[in-house]
């Protein structure tokens, strides 16, 4: 099959016509690129899942461009997802809510749950509203390998497996949306992202965070299914190191190795003798979103076998960092003091 890369705004009936047709596409979302089909069309859904490799009990996000669309998707809309909405949609957050019978599914896993999703990017705006109906969207990448962050990103993985990609640039975040359940008790973060837990506990007074976005937890007990699979990993083998820069750059300076690289921040870069991927400032930590992926992605493409990482703070958005990056480790972290 031939890809398709369109980036004009009047390519955006060409891009739902596939859409129309039952077909998956590639598209820019604040977040990360993702791969979308029609939510309603339980076979263009599948084809979602093929081009991924995707396990099938996975449940999809669905994206909406109005929030007067919602309604449709889900069996109530509690006061609590209104007053999210209200603070954070058009944005990178994701509600799961109990779903009503037009969901089908496939999108669900076969759940009572489904994730909603109103993105800030005016083009996944304008493909949803030229569609005409909600889009199912995972990240555009072939299952396991770091979320695309470019269209070239999304071509790389799957060139010749979907027909056409639209091109809107590089995504602000950089990381996934922010994923809060509000079908339990209480409201409950299952997968950080950039908005934080302090701007979710600020609307909501209150939020429990799932263990499994710090931890390695039993697969089988985790609330967010996407959270148990190997994610995010580039083929080089990661190493989280916690510590202050100064045992971080003495112990990266003392590792030999041809095909060693080391994910740091920009204020460390100049002291450290390996090859450097930085991640932006310390300061900054919406600059190590931003870049994350992209980086994984770059050390798979020169080759290098060995990464030494720099644990980033653990909240705000570094939070939502730390939590791909443990994954991207295989949960290899390491305290400077003892290794
Ligand atoms: O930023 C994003 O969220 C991107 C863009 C494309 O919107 N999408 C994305 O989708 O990251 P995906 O499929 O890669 O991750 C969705 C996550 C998975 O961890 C999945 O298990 C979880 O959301 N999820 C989806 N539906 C759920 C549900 N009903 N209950 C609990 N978790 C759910
Ligand atoms: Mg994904």
């Amino acid at each position: 099959m031939k890809t398709f890369l369109y980036n004009q705004t009047q390519d955006i009936p060409a891009v739902a016509q596939f859409l129309k047709q039952g077909q998956v596409v590639g598209l820019p979302t604040e977040t990360v690129y993702g791969l979308a089909a029609n939510a309603l069309n339980p076979q263009a859904v599948k084809k979602i899942f093929e081009a991924k490799n995707r396990p099938a009990d996975n449940p999809l996000i669905v994206h909406i461009s109005h929030i007067d669309q919602l309604g449709d998707l889900v069996c109530e809309i509690p006061e609590t997802a209104r007053k999210l909405a209200a603070a954070f949609w058009p944005g990178p957050l994701t509600m799961v809510l109990p779903r009503s019978e037009k969901v089908p599914d496939v999108v669900t896993a076969g759940g009572n749950t489904v994730a909603v999703r109103l993105p800030s990017h005016p083009m996944a705006r304008a493909i949803i509203d030229a569609a005409g109906f909600p889009l199912a969207a995972p990240s555009a990448n072939r299952s396991g390998s770091p979320s695309p962050t470019t269209a070239q990103h999304v071509i790389n993985d799957l060139n010749g497996i979907i027909p056409a990609v639209f091109d809107g640039g590089a995504c602000e975040v950089g990381l996934e949306s922010t994923v809060i359940s509000l079908a339990g008790e209480k409201p409950r973060l299952l997968r950080p992202g950039g908005i934080t837990p302090k701007q979710l506990k600020e609307v909501l007074g209150d939020l429990e965070l799932d263990p499994s976005i710090t931890s390695d937890i039993h697969l089988n007990a985790v609330s967010s299914p996407g959270m148990k699979y190997k994610h995010y990993a580039p083929k080089a083998k990661v190493t989280l190191l916690n510590g202050a820069s100064s045992a971080f750059i003495d112990f990266v300076n003392g590792q030999a190795g041809q095909k060693t690289a080391v994910l740091c921040f920009e204020e460390e870069q100049e002291k450290i003798q390996l090859p450097c991927l930085c991640l932006g400032s310390k300061a900054h930590p919406e600059q190590a979103a931003h870049n994350l992926f992209s980086l994984l992605r770059l050390a798979d493409e020169q080759g290098y076998e060995q990464i030494f990482a720099h644990c980033p703070e653990k909240d705000g958005i570094g939070l939502a960092v730390y939590n791909r990056l443990i994954r991207a480790a295989a949960f290899d972290e390491r305290e400077l003091e003892c290794v």
